[in-house]
C-alpha cells in the first residue's frame, strides 16, 4: 500500500460465540418471582446463554476471535493490536482480558489493552480501532466484545437477572484503500451524571473487596432499569437521526439496523421514530437477551452466518449502556461470505 493514499478502517469479518447452557424463562421462574408472560411482554426476552464456572469470558472471546480471524483470511501473526471490550474482565484489575486472549490464541508482542464502556463497548472499540488504523499506526485489528454477565448478576434479584446473558463476538477491523469499504462515521459519548443508574459498586478503590461488600451484595449489577429506559429511548433516537442527517442517508437506505440488544421496546421505540420496516431491524435480544459488549458483533454474526449479510451492505449501529455511555456507527461490511 502506498503510504501517500488516504487509509480508511473497514469492516473485514465478523465471528460469534455463545455457550451452550441456555436459561430459560420458564427456569427463571423457579428462582424469583417471575413468570415467562411478563418478561417476554417487557422485554422480548425468552432465553439466555450462561456459560459455565469453569468457562471464563476470555474463552468465550477465544472462540468468536479464531472465526473473526479465519473469515478475515489473514493469519493472527498479521495483527497488530487487540481490544476487548468488556465490564466482565477476567480479573479485576489486571492483567486486562485482551493480554489473557492474545495468549490463549498465540498472538504475540501485540498491543492489547481492554475498553470499558458497559454495553457501548464495541462501537467504542470501533472508534479506537479506526483511529488506529486511519492514522497509519495499525493495519488488523482484532476486536471483541466479550461478557460473562451471569458472573455478576444476582439470581435472587428479579429485575436484573432476566435480562442478561453471556457471549462474545469479534471482528477484524483492517486498513484499506478502498473508500467504499470504510467506516463512513461513529459518535461516542457519555455523561457520567447518571453513573448510578447501572452500576457495579464493588470491588473498586470506593469499595475494595471484603466481606461487608459482599454480605452487601455491592459486587452484583444494580440498575435504575426505568429511568435507563426512558434516557435511553431519547437519546438514541436523537444520536440515530444526527447520524443519519450528518452523512446525508436516508433510512430507508440502511440495509441492516443493529441495535444493542437489551429490551425489544427500546429497539421498536427507535426502529419506529427512523420508520424502518421489520426487515431492516436485527433482533436476537429473545434468544442471547442482554450480553452487553457482546449484543452488537453476536447480531452482526447472527445475519452473516444466515447469509443475509453481504460484502457492501449498509449497517447502522446503535448502544446505550453504563456510563452512561452511548454511541452510533453508519458502516458497510467489507467481509466476504
Ligand atoms: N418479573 C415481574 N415483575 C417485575 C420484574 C420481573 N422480572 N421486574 C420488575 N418487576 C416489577 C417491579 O417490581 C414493578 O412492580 P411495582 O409496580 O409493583 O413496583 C413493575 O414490575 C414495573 O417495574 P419497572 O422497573 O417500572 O418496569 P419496566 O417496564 O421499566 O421494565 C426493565 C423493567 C428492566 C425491563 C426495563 O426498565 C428496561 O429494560 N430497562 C432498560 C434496560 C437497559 O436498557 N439497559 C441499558 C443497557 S444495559
Amino acid at each position: 500500500m502506498s503510504t501517500n493514499k488516504p487509509i480508511y478502517a473497514c469492516m473485514r469479518s465478523i465471528g460469534a460465540y455463545a455457550p451452550p447452557k441456555v436459561l430459560t424463562n420458564a427456569d427463571l421462574e423457579k428462582m424469583v418471582d417471575t413468570s415467562d408472560e411478563w418478561i417476554v411482554k417487557r422485554t422480548g426476552i425468552r432465553e439466555r446463554r450462561i456459560a459455565d464456572a469453569d468457562t471464563a469470558t476470555s474463552d468465550l472471546a477465544v472462540e468468536a476471535a479464531r472465526d473473526a480471524i479465519s473469515r478475515a483470511g489473514i493469519e493472527k501473526e498479521e495483527i497488530d493490536l487487540v481490544l476487548c471490550a468488556t465490564v466482565t474482565p477476567d480479573y479485576f484489575n489486571m492483567p486486562a482480558t485482551a493480554c489473557v486472549i492474545s495468549h490463549k490464541l498465540g498472538i504475540k508482542n501485540v498491543q492489547a489493552f481492554d475498553i470499558s464502556a458497559a454495553c457501548s463497548g464495541f462501537v467504542y472499540g470501533l472508534s479506537i480501532a479506526r483511529a488506529f488504523v486511519e492514522a497509519g499506526i495499525k493495519r488488523n485489528v482484532l476486536l471483541i466484545g466479550a461478557e460473562k454477565f451471569s458472573s455478576i448478576v444476582d439470581y435472587t434479584d428479579r429485575s436484573t437477572c432476566i435480562l442478561f446473558g453471556d457471549g462474545a463476538g469479534a471482528a477484524i477491523i483492517s486498513a484499506t484503500e478502498d473508500r467504499d469499504e470504510g467506516i463512513v462515521d461513529i459518535h461516542a459519548s457519555a455523561d457520567g451524571t447518571y453513573a448510578d443508574f447501572l452500576m457495579t459498586p464493588a470491588p473498586g478503590s470506593v469499595h475494595p473487596a471484603s466481606c461487608e461488600v459482599i454480605e452487601q451484595g455491592l459486587q452484583y449489577i444494580k440498575m435504575k432499569g426505568n429511568e435507563t429506559f426512558k434516557l435511553a429511548v431519547k437519546t438514541l433516537t436523537r444520536d440515530v437521526r444526527e447520524i443519519l442527517l450528518k452523512n446525508g442517508i436516508e433510512a430507508d437506505a440502511i440495509d441492516h439496523f443493529v441495535p444493542h440488544q437489551a429490551n425489544y421496546r427500546i429497539i421498536k421505540a427507535v426502529g419506529d421514530a427512523l420508520k424502518l420496516k421489520e426487515e431492516q431491524i436485527i433482533l436476537t435480544v429473545h434468544k442471547y437477551g442482554n450480553t452487553s459488549a457482546a449484543s452488537i458483533p453476536m447480531a452482526i454474526n447472527e445475519i452473516y452466518e444466515e447469509g443475509r449479510l453481504r460484502y457492501g451492505d449498509l449497517m447502522l449501529l446503535d448502544t446505550f449502556g453504563g456510563g452512561l455511555t452511548w454511541a452510533s456507527a453508519l458502516l458497510p461490511f467489507a467481509g466476504r461470505n
